[in-house]
């Protein structure tokens, strides 16, 4: 079966980044949802680099309706689960295997997943995946080899991720073929740590804004 589309896109078109967050304790899950959805960034992506994961993904779907919550950095089918039990909403994954391909097979929950070379792009497109992160970005080629890739895959289009900030997001934001793009530099690990919600809610302000 295609990727559900239909609930994609509207994660992807509704706002111009897609805060990644990593998270040490679950503790500050709800208190940074709140702060992101405050800024205007509702859907936001947990990766699940630590073993705060779940816990934070769980709390964020069950105290703050109105965020968006995903899962990011999913790598396998048993992850794929874990993090629709948990609450997640949409799920990132850097690559696509055909484990992943099985696990999204008929969820509800759409998959976003990685590909960056044109045999990844086109074995994506052949398991009906057209909506694609291409990560790490910066350092794959940045926003010069995502433009040339929509020469040849004109129905692809992107969430660049790895290196993307401020700085450059408009570069990638330019593009035909980008939807949107994620970073952390929304939710630094300082204010994360020190609880500074208002930095990273005015943070998600001026991306939210971006263009
Ligand atoms: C990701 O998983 O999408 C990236 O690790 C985010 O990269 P960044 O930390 O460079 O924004």
């Amino acid at each position: 079966m295609p990727q559900n589309t239909d609930a994609l896109l509207p994660i992807m078109t509704g706002q111009p980044v897609i805060p990644v967050i990593v998270l040490d304790d679950a503790k500050d899950a709800v208190p940074l949802a709140k702060a992101l959805v405050a800024g205007g960034l509702p859907a936001i992506e947990i990766t699940l680099r630590t073993d705060a994961a779940l816990e934070s993904i769980r709390r964020v779907a069950d105290e703050v309706p109105e965020a968006l919550v995903g899962a990011g950095t999913i790598l396998n089918g048993t992850q794929f689960d874990q993090a629709v039990d948990a609450g997640a909403k949409f799920v990132v994954s850097p690559g696509l295997t055909p484990e992943l391909v099985d696990a999204a097979e008929g969820s509800p929950v759409p998959l976003l997943p990685g590909a960056v070379t044109s045999s990844e792009i086109m074995a994506a497109l052949e398991d009906g995946y057209s909506l694609l992160k291409f990560f790490p970005a910066e350092q794959a080629g940045g926003a010069a080899y995502l433009k040339s890739l929509s020469s040849p895959f004109g129905g692809v289009r992107f969430c660049p991720t790895g290196g993307v900030s401020a700085k450059n997001a408009d570069e990638y934001l330019a593009l035909p073929n980008v939807l949107c793009v994620g970073g952390s530099w929304v939710a630094p690990k300082d204010a994360v740590t020190s609880g500074d919600w208002d930095r990273i809610a005015a943070l998600a302000g001026e991306a939210a804004s971006l263009k």
